[in-house]
């Protein structure tokens, strides 16, 4: 199996002077004890090419959010994959929750900006996950399922990973069981083995929702997690460097 990868999602948080100085502090402290996994970060588009150089070298990687699915065009307002890895970029995180909810992203949208992320050479993460209701209905599996058949890209176990985030457990402090993230985690394994043969047994699945360095050790354990999406822990250097310093070695 692949290093576990531990990737932040800055969200809609950063400006440029604590943003530089939060990945500064990364830079400084993986250089002094290196962690055992891959480090992401993804800031806010203004600030990929600005980390981007900051990190440049220090093995800790940058990448987007969201991205558009055609490369240029007349779509105001949007970034496209070639823009992102021309600042910098080597990953793109796709359908996360709040896109799918906020912006109505569809399974489609997420397949085909998967795709032209694929084609620019980033590594798209894609996000999928239950809501409360969902859960509660018994549903979880049957929605990831269906999530993950309509939004990943042929192609996509060559570079992709999926981000297993249920939606009841991003920024409230509530986390699945460790019996419920493993019982996800090998649903989506053997999803992406019947899709994608051999290739399916090298993708990474994160888990993501409320991840925190007191949690983050019993999370990385649990088989077939590959890393952890970290939205809130990831704005404060310690946090999010005492959860890479949990991952599996
Ligand atoms: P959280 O967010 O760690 O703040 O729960 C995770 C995410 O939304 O990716």
């Amino acid at each position: 199996m692949p290093r576990q990868l531990i990737a932040g999602n800055w969200k809609m948080n950063g400006l440029s002077v604590p943003g530089t100085r939060l990945a500064g502090a990364l830079r400084e402290a993986v250089a002094t004890a290196p962690p055992p996994c891959d480090l992401l970060v993804c800031p806010p588009f203004t600030l990929v090419g600005r980390l981007a150089h900051v990190l440049l070298g220090s093995g800790v990687a940058v990448g987007g959010q969201d991205c558009h699915a055609e490369a240029a065009g007349a779509h105001t307002g949007d970034v496209s994959a070639p823009m992102l890895r021309d600042a910098g970029a080597t990953a793109v995180i796709l359908g996360h929750s709040e896109r799918r909810a906020g912006h109505g992203e569809t399974d489609g949208q997420v397949r085909a900006k998967a795709a032209a992320a694929l084609a620019a050479g980033l590594a798209p993460i894609i996000c999928v996950g239950e809501t409360l209701a969902e859960r509660e209905a018994g549903r979880q599996e049957a929605v990831v399922a269906a999530q993950l058949a309509g939004s990943l890209p042929d192609g996509f176990a060559v570079a992709g990973a999926v981000a297993y985030e249920p939606v009841w457990a991003i920024g409230t402090g509530k986390t699945p069981t460790e019996a419920e993230i493993a019982a996800m985690h090998a649903m989506i394994r053997r999803t992406l083995a019947a899709r994608f043969g051999a290739a399916g047994a090298g993708v990474r699945i994160l888990y993501g929702g409320s991840v925190k360095p007191s949690n983050a050790k019993a999370i990385l354990a649990l088989p077939e997690v590959g890393g952890a999406l970290v939205g809130g822990a990831s704005l404060v250097a310690e946090d999010f460097l005492a959860i890479a310093a949990a991952a599996r070695a």
